[in-house]
């Protein structure tokens, strides 16, 4: 089989082609990826000279651009993970949220059904349910629950996957949607909360922590995530969503205290910041459909997979170093 795999030389993408690329030696991977400010040739050191991989540069907006590699390569199955990510980013500048988000999933589809994939996927995020209230921990969001987004950046997610259910409903696209927790792991762009405080307090810097840092996030490894779904690729059902969660509920203070703790920093690092506007308080997954269905289940505890993520920025302080001083953006180049 044939994959287009986009947006995979970003954190979730790149560790998914690892994985892929890796443990399906008979198929074949081509990464689209436009290398915007959190694309990283660096993040495909390792597979770029495997035979089964093949990068390409471009943006899934271009549909010329797309139409034409879609003629060429005859994919099989197409996974779109590229976007723009940063909800941050989304409040000061919603435009090319739209633009990547909700467009370019549509030029994906429109290929898609024009060279008769077998199925598309679309890689989305719990955010799209908006949030849970902090005191009432039995509530957790299930495929059932109703869209209800809070910034740019999930609108522009939800309404790419109302897209998707129509391209399905209306033209029969093959396609499927995943709904996944808060990602940590290797290879996250140091934007996100877990690198910005790791490479913070290797270098002894104030840590900024929004508002009381209450917000509570329910966090999975990247790696559970990823196998999540290749199974929903290759086995779950079409026209289906499937929740993907971390089953580790932590608010981002304990976040940053389990950081602290393991590089042995003084919490007086934390510093309190002003709350982001429209601030989710508490997002909590209910996976039992994947779990059942797919037989997907997670390998990573929280404490098992933060050592390891925090070990690994340690020993690759090169690799954040180098997006620090802007170096990252030469690996594509050589
Ligand atoms: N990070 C999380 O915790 C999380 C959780 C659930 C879902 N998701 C979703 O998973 C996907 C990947 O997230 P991530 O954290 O790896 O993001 P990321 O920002 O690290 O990577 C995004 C990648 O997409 C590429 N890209 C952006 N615009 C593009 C365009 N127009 N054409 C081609 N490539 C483009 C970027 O260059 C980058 O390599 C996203 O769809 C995101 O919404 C993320």
């Amino acid at each position: 089989m044939k994959i287009l795999v986009t947006g995979g030389a970003g954190f979730i993408g790149s560790n998914f082609l690892h994985y892929e690329v890796n443990n399906y030696p008979d198929d074949q991977f081509v990464c689209l990826d436009s290398l915007t400010y959190a694309g990283n040739y660096n993040n495909l050191k390792t597979i770029e000279n495997k035979s089964n991989f093949k990068f390409v540069k471009g943006d899934i907006t271009d549909a010329e651009f797309v139409d034409n590699l879609f003629k060429e390569e005859h994919f099989d199955i197409v996974i779109n993970f590229a976007a723009e990510s940063h909800v941050d980013n989304s409040i000061k500048n919603p435009g090319i949220f739209l633009t990547t988000n909700i467009i370019g999933t549509q030029v994906l589809m429109d290929a898609s059904r024009k060279y008769e994939v077998k199925r598309y996927h679309q890689v989305s995020t719990d955010e799209v349910y908006g949030d849970l209230p902090l005191d009432r921990p039995d509530l957790l969001f299930t495929e059932d629950t109703p869209i209800h987004t809070s910034s740019p950046y999930s609108a522009s997610k939800a309404s790419a996957d109302l897209l998707v259910m129509a391209y399905y409903r209306t033209f029969k696209l093959p396609a499927t949607i995943s709904r996944c927790s808060n990602n940590y792991g290797a290879y996250q762009f140091p934007e996100k909360l877990i690198p910005v405080v790791i490479s913070k307090a290797l270098n002894d810097e104030n840590i900024p922590v929004y508002g009381k840092g209450e917000n509570v996030r329910d966090w999975i490894h990247v790696h559970d995530h990823n196998v999540g779904v290749d199974l929903i690729v290759r086995n779950g059902r079409i026209g289906e969503v499937y929740n993907l969660g971390g089953h580790a509920e932590r608010t981002n203070l304990e976040v940053v205290k389990t950081i602290l703790k393991q590089l042995g920093k003084p919490e007086s690092l934390i510093t309190y910041v002003t709350d982001r506007p429209g601030h989710d308080m508490r997002y909590a997954i209910d996976s039992t459909k994947s779990e059942n269905e797919l037989a997907w289940n997670r390998t990573y505890s929280f404490e098992d997979g933060m050592k390891e993520t925090i070990d690994w920025y340690v020993n690759n302080i090169d690799w954040i170093d180098n997006i620090k001083n802007g170096n990252y953006k030469e690996a594509y180049k050589k």
